[in-house]
């Protein structure tokens, strides 16, 4: 099975990249965030302590996580058959990922989730550690940068292009702390793989990295 894997920070575009390419190579597209989002959003629903390891691995031991794209490749993410696509996107769910992200217990179950459907589906997948954990042997690997001043932007564009307030000060702050987290984190923590491609896409547009990524991948495959 084709495996491309693409990991780095958030807002650097992983998402939209991954989109773009597995819709030009013709395969499905993981996005492996959502899944930690929709355990948060089951724990936080249940209101379950976030600092009991023991708890959230019972928990995602009770949970199936479905995720499903539409003809337009928008994904929907099915939590135990909810629809909570919208849900996990809240800043609830975000500033408290890095709870269910840092539990090893829950880690080793999301990994398993997530080589079981690289066995049976050809995929791009995204996240943090895609590419040195989960998938170590993928036909292709990419890490995408980009500087954190635009990275900032992005996500302060997106907000507003979803009609959200933003207070851009705290914007700023929560994603230097969500980055401290993911580089730090004890357990598949962000970090490059030896043999990931790094593509800063400062400056650059979404069909600019995924030409620069389709590049790539056609010589890996001839
Ligand atoms: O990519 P995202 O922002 O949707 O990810 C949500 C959270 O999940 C983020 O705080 C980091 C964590 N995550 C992770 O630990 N490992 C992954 N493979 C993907 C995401």
């Amino acid at each position: 099975m084709i495996i491309i894997t693409i990991d780095g920070p958030a807002g650097a575009g992983k998402s939209t990249i991954a989109k773009a390419l597995a819709r030009r190579l013709g395969i499905s597209y993981l996005d492996t965030g959502a899944m930690y989002r929709a355990l948060t959003f089951k724990a936080l629903r249940h209101q379950i302590n976030l600092e009991d390891e023991a708890a959230l691995v019972d928990l995602a031991h009770q949970t199936t996580i479905d995720l499903q794209q539409d003809q337009e490749a928008r994904l929907k993410v099915l939590l135990d058959g909810e629809d909570v696509s919208e849900e996990i996107r809240s800043l609830e769910v975000t500033n408290n990922t890095f709870y269910i992200a840092r539990a090893p217990g829950v880690r080793e179950i999301m990994v398993a989730w997530q080589r079981e459907i690289g066995e049976h589906h050809a995929i791009v997948a995204e996240g943090r550690d895609v590419g040195t954990v989960v998938f170590p042997k993928a036909t292709c690997k990419f890490y995408l940068d980009a500087d954190f001043e635009e990275r900032s932007r992005r996500r302060i564009q997106e907000l507003k292009d979803k009609g959200k307030m933003v207070d851009e000060t705290q914007l700023k702050e929560e994603l230097q702390t969500r980055d401290h987290k993911d580089f730090t984190r004890q357990v598949g923590p962000l970090k490059k793989a030896e043999d990931a491609v790094v593509i800063d896409s400062t400056g650059l547009s979404i069909e600019d990295v995924a030409g620069k990524m389709m590049e790539y991948i056609q010589a890996r495959k001839s």
